[in-house]
């Protein structure tokens, strides 16, 4: 029987061709496949992936099946799979589950078939938390204990939904599972916000390795990814003309920084809103306008949700909006713009993941994948090249919980700053960078190793 869902298996050469390319893109995982590969240091470690099926992904899996991992895998979003990669995947051998525009139940669905290991998993690399959050509800639910939040409210009777049928289906399946967890490693800002908050309660049963706090992830990936990526996005979904615009970016954290800084080489005249009165300021001196929503909500053009935060843009807002302006979120969950609400007004849908949405003024808004993080529903993400460093970074991770997790009491770990340092060294000489040789003198002046790591652990790059 086969053991995948894909949309179309016939789209695995494709998808491998463009896999090729992208391992051209990808240093870093090129290296530690040369350094590793013959080792197998993740022998016996049998993964659960959650994180978007992408080509990048795929080099990504295959970079722990080369380092010895058995591997499944499923998207930890409905919208962001790309179906030629997943197939090339799937063809490859490992089990995948994964479609482009899935429903709800269909995702942990998918999610629950990637647990199935007949031995069962015993390592979770996941983004944004759904794959940990499976695991740790489920046991809660078959304790009969006290359930814990899930993050966006209309995903919570799907999810219990799912897990009253595992449960059904394998009584004990979620402790047995959560117990054999050694550890997990977690992609993203708001993934690790679960982490950190489960660990404060007492209810992280194992340690976890926060890959987003690695420099080299979330200073490149969250920031010059959205760089590229979300004008991409905006743009395959719209066609719209970019320069001269007016767009509202809300955050100006590491993923604001980046979508403000694309709409800006974009052409669009760019306006900021913050809570935080140190990136409102970071914002301005960077030459953006900072204001709030409510001040120019009927002027703009565009409008872009950055926070990882909830009801960020409501109806409210929505209603006050111009004539088809564009709306997005590039955060990691849908509840940053409050979707749910127009639930009840004139959708027509424009193209895939592209609804223009009628309010009740006779104003339309073109709302973008359905307030899923668009760069990746209505484009194919970040480049591979940004996504080598944080992914060089999750490797990392899980041959450190994998060799040595016995060896971390529960709790939420960033990776050292000397593995950090190391990310970044694979990925200079494709882009042609001549690093400086210190000398012995000069380190000891400034009280460094000559080797590294050259700042100390509080410094903020
Ligand atoms: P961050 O914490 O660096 O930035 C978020 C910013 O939003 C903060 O500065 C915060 O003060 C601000 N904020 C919070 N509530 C706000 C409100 N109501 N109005 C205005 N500003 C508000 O987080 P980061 O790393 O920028 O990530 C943001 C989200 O993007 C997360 O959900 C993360 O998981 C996701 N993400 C998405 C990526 C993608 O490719 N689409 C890539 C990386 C992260």
């Amino acid at each position: 029987m086969k053991d995948y869902v894909v949309k179309d298996i016939d789209l695995a050469a494709y998808g491998r061709r463009e896999l090729d390319i992208a391992e051209t893109e990808m240093p870093g995982l090129m290296a530690l496949r040369a350094e590793y590969g013959e080792a197998k240091p993740l022998k016996g470690a049998r993964i659960v992936g959650s994180l978007h099926m992408t080509i990048q992904t795929a080099v990504l899996i295959e970079t722990l099946v080369e380092l010895g991992a058995d591997v499944r895998w499923a998207s930890c979003n409905i919208f962001s799979t790309q179906d030629h990669a997943a197939a090339a995947i799937a063809a490859g051998g490992t089990p995948v589950f994964a479609v482009k525009g899935q429903s709800l139940e269909e995702h942990w669905d998918y999610l629950d078939r990637s647990f199935m290991f007949p031995e069962g998993p015993n390592m979770i690399l996941d983004d944004g938390g759904d794959a940990t959050l499976y695991v740790l509800l489920g046991a809660r639910m078959e304790a009969g204990e006290d359930v814990l939040a899930v993050p966006t409210s209309e995903e919570e009777e799907v999810i219990k939904a799912q897990i009253q049928k595992r449960m059904k289906e394998s009584p004990g399946w979620f402790a047995k599972t959560r117990d054999a967890i050694k550890g997990v490693s977690e992609e993203t800002t708001t993934g690790v916000h679960r982490l950190y908050d489960l660990h404060k309660k007492g209810l992280l049963p194992f340690p976890a390795i926060n890959v987003n706090d690695s420099v080299t992830k979330s200073k490149f990936d969250n920031k010059y990814g959205c760089k590229e990526s979300l004008v991409d996005g905006i743009r395959r979904a719209t066609d719209t003309m970019m320069a001269g615009k007016v767009a509202v970016v809300m955050g100006y954290g590491d993923v604001g920084k980046g979508s403000a800084a694309s709409l800006k080489g974009a052409g669009a005249r760019v306006i900021v809103t913050e809570v935080d009165p140190i990136c409102a300021l970071q914002a301005a001196m960077d030459g953006f306008q900072v204001t709030t929503l409510e001040e120019v909500v009927a002027t703009a053009d565009i409008f872009v949700t950055t926070t990882g935060n909830k009801d960020v843009i409501r109806i409210e807002h929505m209603r006050e909006m111009k004539d088809m302006a564009i709306v997005g979120n590039i955060g990691h969950f849908d509840n940053e713009i409050q979707v749910a609400s127009l639930k009840n007004h004139k959708w027509t849908n424009i193209k895939e993941q592209v609804d223009m949405i009628e309010m009740p003024s006779g104003n339309r808004i073109i709302l973008l994948s359905e307030g899923r993080l668009l760069n990746l529903g209505n484009a194919t993400g970040h480049p591979s090249f940004v996504m080598s460093a944080s992914f060089t970074n999750q490797v990392l991770a899980q041959m450190e919980l994998w060799q040595k997790g016995d060896a971390y009491q529960p709790g939420v770990y960033i990776l050292p700053k000397q593995l950090d340092e190391k990310v970044a060294r694979l990925h200079l000489d494709r882009i042609g960078v001549k690093l400086t040789q210190i000398s012995k003198e000069q380190a000891d002046y400034i009280g460094v190793p000559q080797d590294g790591p050259y700042k100390p652990e509080h410094y903020r790059y």
